[in-house]
C-alpha cells in the first residue's frame, strides 16, 4: 500500500469583521477589503500552496498528528476506539491479570501487610477451617534460607496467639532462642543438657482425660509407652524392630509398670534397660513365647542404654523435676546443649523424649487451641522414628485443636528423609501433604525447581520466591497464593533478635 502523504495542518483563523456605527462608508468599505484579502490569503494557506506563504509567516503545529503523539505512548489519543466487551469477573481475571486477592479477612493474628493487595494480612488456621475451599488442616509448613525470619515469624504467631487464648510448646528448640520468648510471656523452659539440673521422665503418665474410664486409660498409657520406647530404640539402632525385639520391650514394659506400680513409684527408663539386659527376668515374663526373648534383646538393650548411660545420661532417667502445666501459655524445651556435633541422634532422641512427655498435655481433647512449633525441623528429617510420631501428631490435629508448625530450610529438606519409595521419604511428603499451609520465604536459585515441583508453583511464584527480601514469604493456603511483609513490633524485633553477636 502507497503511503499517504503526511499534510502538515496549518490553519488561520480570521476574525469576524466588526466595524463600529460611528464609522464612515468609506473606512467601511476599506475594512470589508481587508477581509477579503484576508480571507483569500487564510484559503490559500489552507488549500496548501505553501510556497506563497514565506518561511518566516509559517504559523507553528499547535497539534500532535493524528496518530497521536509520537513515541512509545503513541495511539493514546482519543483516535482510538475499540469495540466494548463484556465478561464476568471470572474471566477477566485471566484476561487482565493486574489483579489482588481478596484477601483471608480479618479474622486471627495480624501478620503483616499483603503485598499485592496492599492490606493488612491476618491467619489463624482455626478460624479458616470450613471457610476456605481445600483448607482440610490447620497445619503450617514454613520454609526459607538462612536468616530470612522464619523463626522470626513463627514467634509472632505465637507471641500474638497467646493474645487469643491459645498455647505455645515447642518441643524441638536446638538453638534455644525460644526461652526468652516463653520467660516473656510468662510460660516455662526446660532445659536439657549434660550437666543442667533439668530432667524428664517420658514414661511419666498423663493425667486421665475427662470421660475416659481408668481401664481404658491405662491401656492407651501402655500403648504410648511402647511407641516412645520403639521410636527410641529405632533411632539409636537406625532400623526398624524385630518381632522378637517388639515382644522383649512389651514384655519389658510390663514387668516394670508392675514392679513401679507394686511400690507406687512411676516406671523409668533406667529400669526398662536393666530388665532388657537381665534375660532371666525376660524369658521368664516371656512365658510361652517361642525362642529366647533374653538373647534377642541384647540389640535393644544396648541401644536404650545410651538414655541411661551414654552421653545423654541422667536426662531422662530420672523422674521430672518439672511438672507439665498445661495451663501455662508457653513451654519450650531447650536442647541447645545437645546435638552441637554434626550427630543429631542425640536431638532426636531428646526431642522423642520431650514431645512424649508433652503429648500428655496434647492428647487432652479439651485442652484448647494449640500451637505446636517444630523449629529447626530440617535437623529432624533422617530420622524416621520420629517423623512417624510427628505424623501421628500431624493427622490427629483437627481432633485435638493443635496446629503444627514446622520449619525447614527447603523444600527439599522434605527429600533427605529417604530414598524415593521408602518410608521415610513417604512419611515427609505425607507430612507435607497434611499442611494446608504453606509458607516460602526465600529459596537458593537451584532449589526453586525443587520447590516449584513440590508444591506446584506457577512460574510467577517460583521467580518471586528466589526474590524475597527478609521477613516476606509466599503464603500458599489450600491454593490461593499471597506474598506477605511480616511486620514486627519493635519489642517483638528486641526480643526474637538472633543477629545480636552478628552486629
Ligand atoms: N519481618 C522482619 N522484619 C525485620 N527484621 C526481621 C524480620 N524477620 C526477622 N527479622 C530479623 O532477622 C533476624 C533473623 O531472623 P530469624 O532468626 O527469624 O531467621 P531464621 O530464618 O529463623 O534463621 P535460621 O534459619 O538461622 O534459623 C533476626 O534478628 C530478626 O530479628
Ligand atoms: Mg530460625
Amino acid at each position: 500500500m502507497k503511503p499517504r502523504p503526511v499534510r502538515h495542518a496549518r490553519r488561520a483563523n480570521v476574525s469576524p469583521l466588526y466595524t463600529p456605527r460611528s464609522t464612515d462608508r468609506a473606512a467601511k468599505r476599506a475594512a470589508r477589503r481587508q477581509l477579503a484579502a484576508a480571507q483569500a490569503k487564510a484559503r490559500t494557506a489552507a488549500s496548501g500552496q505553501h510556497d506563497v506563504v514565506p518561511a518566516e509567516e509559517e504559523i507553528p503545529l499547535p497539534l500532535y498528528p493524528a496518530s497521536g503523539r509520537p513515541g512509545p505512548a503513541s495511539a493514546r489519543a482519543s483516535r482510538l476506539k475499540l469495540p466494548a466487551h463484556r465478561m464476568t469477573t471470572a474471566v477477566a481475571v485471566g484476561a487482565y491479570p493486574f489483579l489482588a486477592e481478596g484477601g483471608l479477612g480479618a479474622e486471627g493474628t495480624y501478620i503483616g501487610r499483603d503485598v499485592h493487595a496492599e492490606a493488612s494480612f491476618c491467619f489463624d488456621p482455626f478460624a479458616l477451617y470450613g471457610r476456605v475451599e481445600g483448607f482440610t488442616n490447620p497445619n503450617v509448613l514454613l520454609a526459607g534460607v538462612i536468616g530470612m525470619g522464619k523463626s522470626a515469624l513463627a514467634k509472632s504467631v505465637a507471641l500474638r496467639s497467646v493474645a487469643f487464648g491459645y498455647r505455645i510448646y515447642v518441643p524441638c528448640d536446638p538453638k534455644g532462642e525460644w526461652t526468652p520468648v516463653a520467660t516473656a510471656l510468662g510460660g516455662t523452659t526446660i532445659a536439657l543438657g549434660p550437666g543442667l539440673p533439668g530432667k524428664l521422665n517420658p514414661l511419666d503418665a498423663a493425667p486421665r482425660p475427662l470421660g475416659v474410664t481408668e481401664a481404658d486409660w491405662i491401656g492407651e498409657v501402655r500403648k504410648r509407652r511402647l511407641m516412645l520406647l520403639g521410636s527410641l530404640a529405632r533411632t539409636v539402632l537406625g532400623r526398624d524392630l524385630l518381632p522378637m525385639e517388639h515382644t522383649a520391650l512389651d514384655v519389658a514394659l510390663d514387668t516394670v509398670v508392675a514392679g513401679a506400680t507394686a511400690t507406687g513409684r512411676t516406671p523409668l527408663l533406667g529400669d526398662i534397660v536393666a530388665t532388657l539386659n537381665n534375660s532371666a527376668i525376660l524369658d521368664s515374663a516371656g512365658g510361652a513365647v517361642a525362642g529366647r526373648l533374653g538373647d534377642s534383646a541384647r540389640d535393644l538393650a544396648h541401644a536404650l542404654r545410651r538414655l541411661v548411660h551414654g552421653d545423654l545420661a541422667g536426662m531422662f532417667d530420672a523422674p521430672s523435676t518439672v511438672r507439665f502445666d498445661p495451663s501455662a501459655p508457653v513451654i519450650s524445651i531447650d536442647l541447645s546443649r545437645l546435638g552441637g556435633s554434626g550427630d543429631d541422634t542425640a536431638l532426636v532422641l531428646a526431642m522423642t523424649c520431650a514431645s512424649a512427655w508433652m503429648e500428655s498435655a496434647l492428647a487432652d481433647p479439651h485442652g484448647g487451641r494449640r500451637w505446636v512449633v517444630y523449629d529447626e525441623a530440617w535437623r529432624l528429617m533422617r530420622h524416621a522414628g520420629l517423623l512417624e510420631r510427628m505424623q501421628g501428631q500431624w493427622k490427629l490435629s483437627r481432633g485435638l485443636g493443635i496446629a503444627n508448625l514446622m520449619v525447614i530450610h527447603r523444600l527439599s529438606d522434605l527429600l533427605t528423609a529417604g530414598d524415593a519409595g521408602s518410608r521415610g521419604r513417604a512419611l515427609a511428603e505425607g507430612l507435607l501433604a497434611d499442611c494446608s499451609t504453606r509458607i516460602v520465604y526465600r529459596q537458593e536459585a537451584d532449589q526453586v525447581a525443587a520447590a516449584a515441583g513440590l508444591l506446584g508453583l506457577t512460574s510467577v511464584e517460583s521467580t518471586a520466591i528466589a526474590n524475597l527480601n527478609r521477613g516476606r514469604g509466599l503464603w500458599k493456603v489450600a491454593g490461593r497464593s499471597f506474598i506477605v511483609q511480616h511486620l514486627l513490633h519493635p519489642h517483638e524485633a528486641r526480643l526474637f533478635d538472633t543477629d545480636a553477636r552478628m552486629h
